[in-house]
């Protein structure tokens, strides 16, 4: 199988963001947790991190050329604003979970609404990093074992 796991923007600075909120793991701990994790049961994870809206859009329409079974995607900001984003994974239509590492529904009103979590096959709000893990158990679990 093959999965993708999407950062949006400002995650890049995670261990040093607000890290009562977002924890003390950097984005490069949490990567490296999910591609060995991936390797265990010969999975391809792959990772990308963009701070630009247009940049994450064009790396769904990718992994679609690339048949990539399973997106995690963390929107960031893009949550609660990002009709495109949100048109991108109905386009492809490749099954994905959200994540958030705070629990969005404990914090301001402006982030309550997810422009994604209806598309999501379900979401992980709240866990801080492992979130991102369980997020790939479940992919890894629900996918058929391919060979590439
Ligand atoms: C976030 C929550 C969003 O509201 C925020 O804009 C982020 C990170 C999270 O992981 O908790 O950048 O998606």
């Amino acid at each position: 199988p093959h999965v993708l796991v999407l950062h949006g923007p400002n995650l890049n600075l995670l261990g040093s963001r607000e890290p009562g909120h977002y924890g003390l793991a950097t984005l490069d701990d949490i990567n490296r947790v999910l591609v060995s994790r991936g390797e265990a049961v010969n999975a391809q994870v792959e990772t990308f991190q963009n701070n630009h809206e247009g940049a994450l859009i064009d790396r769904i329409h990718q992994a679609a050329h690339d048949q990539v079974d399973f997106i995690v995607i963390n929107p960031a900001g893009y949550t609660h604003t990002s009709i495109a984003l949100r048109d991108a994974l109905a386009a492809t239509a490749i099954p994905f979970v959200e994540v958030h590492l705070s629990n969005i529904y404990a914090r301001e009103p402006f982030r309550h609404h997810s422009y994604f979590s209806d598309l999501a096959v379900g979401v992980v709000s709240g866990l801080g990093a492992h979130g991102y893990e369980l997020a790939l158990e479940y992919a890894l679990r629900h996918l058929p074992n391919r060979t590439s």
